[in-house]
């Protein structure tokens, strides 16, 4: 699949030219897909700034893998930070290491004689994992729109933050075209792509098959059966059954979409899609 709006590649050049104004990038993932949710290509960008990442909305992630991702993640020139943007409001941990990252440039300039230098920090993510809340949050009031569907920053502006912190409000990126499906099944899971660009019930098929495997008691529970009966029913027979059950008739999409739903909000439990282990991340 080859997906990537025009706003996007333009965000992408943007960015380029913008980074060498930043002292440190700020790489913000989905904490229940941190590899899905990466963007190869802002390593690449990164080359050997300071870099920052924050493993977002940990309240809806597997915290077992959270941990896990922490560490692998963690580099000699990344730091790594799990939050919960839209309930922390304690932002101070997240000043404390954007100064530590930064803490080069600051000894610098302080030693040239400059008191509080301006640290300047952009975000970048995929849409939807949570920019503009952590934004918000950092500068104290509301600067941005926020909203539950992808692509809603599309502008670009500096904002004020304490402690000398500028920050640049950039729209999230995605790659050109997944090369693995799976990648992009799990960014439409959790809402990081329009829910247009795949139908609704290969989405919820490739959820099913996951939870199978990762969380079997939770996929029990939102199918309201026995994990026996769960192991002697196929996935489009379970998807039907749960359709049917909800009053659907044979509607798999309406179904898909609402399962969805109930996923993104963690109703299902706090699930995570991405293994460490079985990725070759940083
Ligand atoms: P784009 O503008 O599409 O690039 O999105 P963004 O990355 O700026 O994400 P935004 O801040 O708009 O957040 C997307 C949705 O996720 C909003 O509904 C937020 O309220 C929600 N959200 C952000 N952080 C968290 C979090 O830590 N936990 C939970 N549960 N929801 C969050």
């Amino acid at each position: 699949i080859q997906w990537y709006p025009g706003h996007m590649n333009k965000a992408r050049n943007q960015l380029e030219e913008k980074l060498n104004l930043i002292d440190v990038v700020i790489e913000v993932l989905d904490a229940r897909i941190p590899s899905a949710s990466r963007n190869p290509m802002i390593s690449e960008l990164v080359g050997d700034k300071p870099h920052l990442i924050i493993l977002n909305k940990t309240d809806l992630a597997d915290p077992v893998m959270t941990k896990l991702w922490q560490k692998k993640l963690q580099g000699p020139r990344t730091l790594v930070m799990a939050m919960e943007a839209q309930h922390n409001t304690n932002m101070q941990a997240l000043i404390t290491l954007i100064k530590k990252a930064a803490s080069e440039k600051v000894k610098k300039l302080e030693e040239r004689g400059a008191s509080n230098p301006i640290i300047r920090v952009c975000l970048v993510g995929v849409p939807n994992c949570g920019k503009s809340t952590i934004i918000n949050r950092l500068v104290g009031r509301n600067v941005t729109m926020t909203g539950d569907r992808p692509g809603v920053t599309k502008g670009q502006a500096w904002l004020k933050a304490p402690y000398g912190i500028q920050i640049l409000d950039t729209p999230g990126i995605l790659w050109p075209k997944f090369e693995d499906q799976d990648v992009g099944y799990k960014l439409a899971a959790f809402g990081a792509i329009k829910d247009t660009i795949f139908h609704a019930d290969d989405v919820a098929l490739f959820v099913i098959r996951q939870l199978r495997q990762y969380y079997p008691a939770y996929l029990a529970k939102f199918a309201n059966c026995t994990k026996d009966k769960l192991e002697n029913i196929g996935d489009t027979d379970l998807l039907l059954a749960m359709t049917q059950n909800n009053g659907m008739r044979d509607d798999y999409d309406r179904f898909s979409l609402f399962m969805l739903q109930r996923l993104r909000k963690g109703k299902l439990g706090r699930i995570s899609l991405d293994r460490p282990s079985a990725n070759n991340e940083n």
